[in-house]
């Protein structure tokens, strides 16, 4: 699958950094809803899901996260480690966040409100909706 980063313009000077986020401009769709990860313990899996119609965009505003992607052409690691690069997470991508630092703060935007019926769980059925069968390898992944 290809790995679409954005990198985000940074705006530094002698006092320090920042980067604004915004609407169509860096962010390529329309921000609804914000929600950040943070005090996460090391050995913990996250995700483990895919959503039938969000988009996201992901930013480690701190430290560092593993993504495991997976739109149904394979598995597909990425880290996720400036905060200066977003990861666009779209709609019926399976994704898995592990190996966050102890530090990390990991940023989420999102296209929707919070709708837990958006949620696909189940691995199979994520695979039996995006009309796939399960390649088990990692041969398949494009950084962008
Ligand atoms: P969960 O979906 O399990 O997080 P992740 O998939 O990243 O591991 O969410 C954890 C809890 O937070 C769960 O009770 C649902 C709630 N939650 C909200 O209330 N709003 C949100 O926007 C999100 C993402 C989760």
């Amino acid at each position: 699958m290809d790995i679409e980063r954005i990198q985000l313009q940074q705006h530094g000077d002698s006092r320090g950094m920042l980067i604004a986020l915004e609407k169509d401009r860096n962010v390529p769709f329309e921000i609804q809803r914000v929600y950040y990860l943070f005090a996460t313990k090391c050995d913990v899996h996250r995700g483990m899901h895919a959503h039938r119609n969000l988009n996201q965009l992901a930013v480690t505003v701190r430290g560092s996260v593993t993504f495991l992607l997976d739109d149904g052409s394979g598995p597909c690691e990425v880290v996720l480690n400036d905060p200066s690069q977003g990861l666009l997470l779209r709609r019926m991508v399976w994704r898995e966040m592990y190996d966050f630092t102890e530090d990390c703060v990991l940023m989420v935007l999102a296209d929707q409100l919070y709708d837990p019926a958006d949620y696909i769980t189940d691995y199979a059925l994520f695979l039996h909706e995006v009309g796939t069968a399960y390649r088990g390898d990692m041969a398949a992944c494009q950084s962008g």
